[in-house]
């Protein structure tokens, strides 16, 4: 079936390319795009279209580090660095997913909040628990979120979450039978080389080999965590290395933070077709740094972004975008070099992330649709009327639920709403 969208597109066919289409058309068979135009080819003049006005409809957002049982937490326990948070709020949190009833309750808010917040795709922890993951990936599925969910594997310094050896191998690979979702998978997630033996990490590589499954992880977050990880592996030299030497450092790996990741780290991400994923709010909230993002991208890793929740405060991806730039200024203003602009933090927070996923950069024909639709007509009246990149500025500083017109995701229409002043 034919399906016509029309709105102002704004979207970045390259990192720091913004192109704008003034009242255009995005045309869709069966959900997957088919061309954009700026007016409308003869052929399909009698189509049926959904015209958005002078609403914006832009890339949707790509998530690709959150934990999930991290939710209940959001925007608390703010006042300990990273180690000391995660014995203190984070394991006791997670160890609650125990409960399948909690679980679901939990995780069908968080579904729905990450839709209704224009993020479509995710790269997502979830907690060492086999049911609890199971009904997360249910409850994506279900709000129609696509993308990757990890069953935890932690089997030493955890706490009241941890799990055994043995135990975690084998509720990885039950978790794995029951996997039948359609559009979102599995990725295998050892936490991070502290909560993770020698021989799990091993284990794990090995799957990973076997099944040809994805890996994502944590690196180079923060100054006492290296440390640590230093002190458990004297034979690397490098954090990224404990991940190399068991299989775990594959081309598509997501690598959450990569705060401390020197010249030498980042070359190995490059080499190896490692992502890493830019956290800004969580590495400032749990006092670990700012990544250099300009920098690792000029070595050619591939960088997307992540809200890291509930490490990071905000679930919705325009204030990560924001938060991305405004950490890359206080970089600047230290160390010198560019901060980054507003179509180059777009495209992180939206075009990386569906390129994780085999899209494209911008609305490319035979992709299926990801989009979200902002009506910004409620937000505060301009001295004079505004391009369109300034609206997208706009958008992304000041966008919340109540802008949120329309919601595609995988070529599927997920959420509509009547107007931009509705709830
Ligand atoms: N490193 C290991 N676990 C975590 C976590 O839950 N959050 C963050 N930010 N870092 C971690
Ligand atoms: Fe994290």
């Amino acid at each position: 079936m034919t399906a016509i969208l029309r709105g102002n597109i704004l979207h970045t066919p390259a990192f720091g390319a913004l192109e704008a289409i003034p009242r255009g058309y995005l045309v869709l068979e069966d959900g997957v795009i088919q061309g954009v135009y700026p007016s409308l080819p003869e052929t399909f003049a009698r189509c049926p279209a959904e015209d958005y006005g002078d609403a914006l409809i832009l890339r949707s957002f790509a998530d690709l580090h959150l934990h999930a049982p991290q939710y209940p937490m959001l925007g608390m326990g703010m006042d300990l660095p990273l180690l000391a948070w995660l014995e203190t709020y984070t394991f006791p949190v997670e160890a609650r997913f125990q409960d399948p009833d909690f679980a679901r309750v939990v995780y069908r808010a968080l579904a729905e909040d990450l839709i209704s917040s224009g993020t479509t795709r995710v790269a997502m922890f979830s907690s060492r628990h086999t049911d609890a993951t199971l009904i997360l990936m249910e409850e994506l599925e279900r709000a129609g979120v696509t993308g990757l969910v990890g069953k935890v594997n932690m089997d030493r310094n955890g706490g009241a979450v941890q799990e055994g050896t043995e135990e975690s191998l084998s509720e990885t690979l039950r978790w794995l039978e029951h996997c039948r979702f359609e559009h979102v998978k599995p990725i295998l997630t050892p936490r991070f080389t502290p909560s993770c033996t020698d021989g799990l990490m091993e284990a794990l590589g090995r799957l990973a080999a076997e099944r040809d499954l994805p890996v994502q992880s944590h690196l180079s977050e923060n100054v006492s965590e290296g440390a640590w990880v230093r002190e458990l592996h004297p034979d690397c030299a490098q954090y990224w290395e404990t991940y190399d030497k068991y299989g775990l450092w594959k081309k598509g790996a997501l690598m959450a933070h990569c705060v401390h990741s020197d010249p030498r780290e980042q070359e190995a991400m490059a080499r190896s077709g490692v992502w890493a994923v830019h956290c800004p709010a969580s590495n400032v909230n749990l006092c670990s740094g700012t990544a250099l993002v300009r920098e690792m991208l000029e070595r050619g890793v591939p960088v997307a972004l992540g809200s890291d929740i509930a490490g990071g405060d905000q679930l919705a991806m325009n204030r990560v975008i924001t938060a991305a730039i405004r950490a890359s200024k206080v970089k600047a203003m230290e160390a010198g070099g560019a901060f980054l602009t507003v179509p180059e933090a777009y495209y992180l927070g939206t075009a990386a992330g569906h390129r994780y996923f085999g899209g494209g950069a911008g609305f490319r024909a035979g992709d299926k649709l990801h989009a979200v639709v902002v009506d910004d007509s409620t937000m505060p009246p301009p001295v004079r009327e505004l391009t369109l990149p300034e609206r997208l500025e706009r958008a992304l500083y000041l966008m919340d639920k109540r802008h949120i017109r329309a919601v595609y995701s995988e070529g599927r229409r997920v959420l509509v709403r009547g107007g931009g002043d509705q709830e």
